[in-house]
C-alpha cells in the first residue's frame, strides 16, 4: 500500500484531503513529494503565522526538547509561565487558561460564562448565524453551520443564534438572562463576514443595560491576523473573554481564553483542567512566534501588504463583475466572493501551485502567512486574474 492508500485504509475519513504529499515546506511555499511547489496562500489554516521552518521557532523547541516534553500541569514551568506573561501583556488582558485547540478554548470560554452566570440567573448562550466555534458539542451547540450540526442533536440547552449583523434580531435575542454572546468579528469559516460598527455598537449598549458577558472568539482572527492584535480592536470595543488558537503554538498544538479582571475567579481550583493544555513544547514555540511578531511589528506588515492584496482584488474584481461580487475582509484574512461555487477555482490554483481554500460554497478565503510579500500577492493575483478569465469567458458567452 502506498500513503495514500495507507490513509484510505486507517484513517476515519472524515478529511477531504488535497492530492499532494507533502515533502518538506519552507517560508511560504510547500514542497510535494512529486518535486512540485506550492504558495502557500492558506497557511495551514491560519496557523503558520511566521510561515514554515522558521529557525527561531525550531530553535526554541529543540531547546524545549531537550529539557522535557511534558511533567503536567502539577508542576510550575517556566517556559508556559513566560508565555502566559507574553500573551497577557500583548493582549492587556489579566489572565489566560491554556488548552490544546480552538474548541477546547471555546469550551472553557462556554464553562467560565455559565459559571459566572449560575448565581446571576444568567444561563442563555448566543451566537451569530453562520457562525464557526469547534467542533466539540459545547463548540458546537454554538456554531450554526448546518453541514457541521446535523445529526449531532440534542445540542446544549439554552442556546440559541442571532442574525449575522441583523441588530433588529440581536435586540430580541438578548435580554436579563443572557450569560454571553459569542463573537467571531470576523467570521473565517463562514465566508470571511466582518462585523458591522452598528451591531459591534449595539451589542456593546446592550451588554452595559442588560450585564451580559462578551466572547471575542479569535481562534482565526487573532494574534495580527486583521492587522492588530485581535479583531476585535477595529471596533474599539472591550470584550470580557478572548479565546484563541491556531497560531499561538507556533505550529503546535495550543489554545487560550484570555479572561478580563472580574472573571479571573470563576473557576477556582477544580474548576477546569487538562492533561495537555499548555505543553512546554508548545508554550515554546509560542513564546517564539509570539516575540518574533511582536519584534517584527507585524501588525503594520500585515496592515501594508493586506491593503495592497485588497486593492489588486478590488481591481480584478472590476474587471469581472460578472464573476467575483465581493472582496472583504481585514488585514490577512480576505475573501473573494464568486458569483458561483468556487471549489474549481481553488482546485484550479492548486494545479497551479497555489493553495488557498473555497468555504461557505462561493467564498475563496485567504489566510496566507503574515509574512508574505507584495511579490507573493503578484503572483497569487495574476494566477487567479488568468483563472476568472477563462471562466468569465464561459460565464458570459
Ligand atoms: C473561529 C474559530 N473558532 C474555533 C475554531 C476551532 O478551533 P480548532 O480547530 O483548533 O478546534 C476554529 C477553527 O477553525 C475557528 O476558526
Amino acid at each position: 500500500m502506498d500513503t495514500i492508500d495507507k490513509e484510505n485504509h486507517y484513517i476515519l475519513h472524515t478529511y477531504k484531503r488535497l492530492p499532494i504529499e507533502i515533502d518538506r515546506a519552507d517560508g511560504v511555499y510547500i514542497y510535494g513529494k512529486d518535486g512540485k511547489k506550492y504558495l502557500d496562500f492558506f497557511g495551514g489554516i491560519a496557523v503558520n503565522a511566521l510561515g514554515y521552518n522558521n529557525p527561531r521557532v525550531k530553535a526554541a523547541i529543540g531547546t524545549q526538547l531537550e529539557r522535557y516534553m511534558h511533567v503536567s500541569n502539577l508542576f510550575y514551568m517556566d517556559v508556559q509561565i513566560e508565555l502566559a506573561e507574553t500573551i497577557c501583556r500583548i493582549s492587556g488582558y489579566p489572565k489566560v487558561f491554556l488548552t490544546n485547540s480552538g474548541t477546547e478554548a471555546v469550551e472553557a470560554a462556554i464553562k467560565i460564562s455559565r459559571k459566572w452566570g449560575s448565581s446571576r440567573n444568567k444561563t442563555g448562550l448566543l451566537a451569530l448565524s453562520n457562525s464557526f466555534h469547534g467542533r466539540t458539542m459545547g463548540a458546537l451547540s454554538l456554531t450554526d453551520r448546518p453541514k457541521y450540526r446535523h445529526g449531532f442533536e440534542p445540542f446544549l440547552p439554552d442556546v440559541d443564534h442571532i442574525a449575522f449583523n441583523d441588530v433588529r434580531d440581536l435586540q430580541a435575542k438578548v435580554g436579563g438572562a443572557t450569560a454571553a454572546v459569542f463573537v467571531e468579528f470576523i467570521q473565517g469559516e463562514g465566508g470571511v463576514n466582518v462585523i458591522s460598527d452598528d451591531f459591534a455598537d449595539e451589542l456593546f449598549m446592550l451588554k452595559r443595560k442588560h450585564g451580559f458577558l462578551v466572547v471575542a472568539d479569535e481562534i482565526q482572527g487573532g494574534i495580527y491576523r486583521s492587522g492588530k492584535v485581535f479583531s476585535f480592536e477595529h471596533y474599539g470595543v472591550h470584550p470580557d473573554l478572548v479565546t484563541m488558537a491556531k497560531p499561538l503554538g507556533g505550529g503546535l498544538p495550543l489554545g487560550g481564553v484570555l479572561v478580563d479582571e472580574q472573571l479571573q475567579d470563576v473557576l477556582g481550583y477544580g474548576g477546569h483542567g487538562t492533561t495537555f493544555g499548555g505543553n512546554p513544547v508548545a508554550c515554546a514555540a509560542g513564546l517564539a512566534t509570539l516575540k518574533e511578531l511582536s519584534e517584527r511589528k507585524i501588525e503594520f506588515h500585515v496592515a501594508k501588504v493586506g491593503g495592497y492584496l485588497k486593492q489588486k482584488l478590488v481591481e480584478l474584481a472590476a474587471r469581472f463583475p460578472d464573476f467575483i461580487s465581493e472582496v472583504r475582509g481585514l488585514g490577512l484574512m480576505v475573501g473573494i466572493e464568486c458569483k458561483t461555487e468556487c471549489a474549481e477555482i481553488v482546485n484550479e490554483l492548486l494545479a497551479r501551485g497555489v493553495l488557498a481554500n473555497c468555504t461557505n460554497g462561493n467564498v475563496i478565503r485567504l489566510l496566507p502567512p503574515l509574512i508574505i510579500e507584495e511579490e507573493h500577492v503578484d503572483a497569487f493575483v495574476a494566477n487567479l486574474g488568468e483563472i476568472v478569465q477563462e471562466h468569465s469567458k464561459v460565464t458570459t458567452k
